[in-house]
């Protein structure tokens, strides 16, 4: 074990063998932390960016078996921001320092594209740089954002397993999702993808494939969090993923992928309070601090346990530096374009 973790840090390669057998054993979980917090501080330093989140909107054509704000879930009361509220929200997080916003939505393909385009715009005015969370869309879609400015994408795989993939997202598939990911890096944007650890019937195997995608996709960007058995959907009763399995996903994908940037994910906060700053040890160099409009914050519930929904953007970013400091980090002043990035081969 002691072997494959040098390996991997040393060559930054790993075979499905050698991370499967990662994940099965949990010995030498301290070891793989603190090789992957070496890895993270040697190619991508002590200062942590900041993403200013705001969850944009929760309405979704798409009934993903895991999420509480799936299409059929009926009790929840679905909002979009208007263009006002949304640069609103921007401008607070320009005011606290933030050089990044992510506008992240659930998957509603009637929303008014032109209104979309012009918050891209007014938030590009703002001299921010702009990350897009909101599903998968045509590649003309994707080239209408990227021509007003939009720099990133998230678009996490979820799964890489075909057969899992398609139990948990009726109407979709898996094909539909890669293509998306191929559109979006075709077009130069800093290309997010990622996954939920501990899915029912998911196994080291299968998710040994996934970090060999993540790869294989050349990633800048990977959000890596544990699954969280959301009441009022289809996997209500299912058991859940530990922080320990999603930290050595994470730490896993640091080792073979230095130079990317790696959320410590708020799922990862929601099932262990300070699961954040762990995994700001075991990897990851991003946080993304949610400035969304508090009175729809609840309504934005992909998973019970979202901390932080009384708190104030201003609260959340003291208490973020001191304790950052505490651990001998700090917040970066640049825009943190990931390291990994190279504009498109034509
Ligand atoms: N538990 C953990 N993560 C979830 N997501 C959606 N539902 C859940 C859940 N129940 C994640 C998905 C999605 C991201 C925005 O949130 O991975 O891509």
């Amino acid at each position: 074990m002691r072997e494959i973790i040098k390996k991997a840090a040393k060559t930054n390669n790993l075979t499905e063998e050698e991370i499967t057998l990662l994940l099965e054993n949990s010995s030498f979980n301290g070891e793989l932390f603190a090789a992957a917090d070496f890895t993270r501080k040697q190619n991508v330093g002590d200062g942590v960016h900041l993403r200013a989140l705001i969850e944009y909107g929760n309405i979704c054509q798409n009934n993903c078996f895991y999420c509480g704000i799936r299409a059929a879930k009926k009790d929840v009361k679905r909002y979009r921001l208007d263009t006002e509220t949304t640069l609103k929200a921007a401008a607070l997080a320009k005011n606290l320092g933030y050089k990044t916003i992510v506008l992240q939505s659930g998957e509603e393909n009637a929303a008014p594209l032109n209104e979309f385009l012009q918050i891209i715009k007014e938030i590009k005015n703002m001299g921010l740089a702009l990350t897009l969370s909101i599903g998968e869309k045509t590649y003309q879609e994707y080239l209408a954002y990227r021509e007003v400015g939009a720099d990133r994408f998230l678009l996490r795989i979820e799964t890489t397993d075909e057969n899992l993939y398609q139990t948990l997202h009726p109407g979709m598939n898996l094909q539909n999702r890669l293509r998306c990911l191929k559109d979006i890096k075709k077009l130069g944007y800093e290309t997010g993808t990622g996954i939920m650890v501990g899915l029912p019937g998911q196994t080291a195997k299968s998710i040994a494939k996934d970090i060999l995608f993540f790869k294989e996709l050349d990633a800048d960007m990977l959000g890596i969090g544990p699954f969280i058995p959301c009441p009022g959907t289809p996997l209500e009763n299912e058991k859940g993923g530990s922080l320990e399995t999603a930290l050595k996903v994470m730490a896993i994908s640091r080792l073979i992928m230095p130079k990317i940037n790696i959320p410590a994910t708020t799922a990862m906060e929601a099932i262990e309070k300070n699961g954040r700053i762990k995994a700001l040890q075991s990897g990851a160099n991003v946080i993304m601090p949610n400035v969304t409009p508090q009175n729809e914050r609840k309504n934005y519930a992909l998973y019970p346990g979202k901390p932080g929904i009384l708190q104030t953007p201003e609260e959340f970013l003291n208490s973020l530096k001191q304790t950052l400091s505490q651990i001998g980090r700090f917040v970066s002043q640049d825009a943190g374009m990931s390291l990994n990035y190279r504009p498109i081969e034509k």
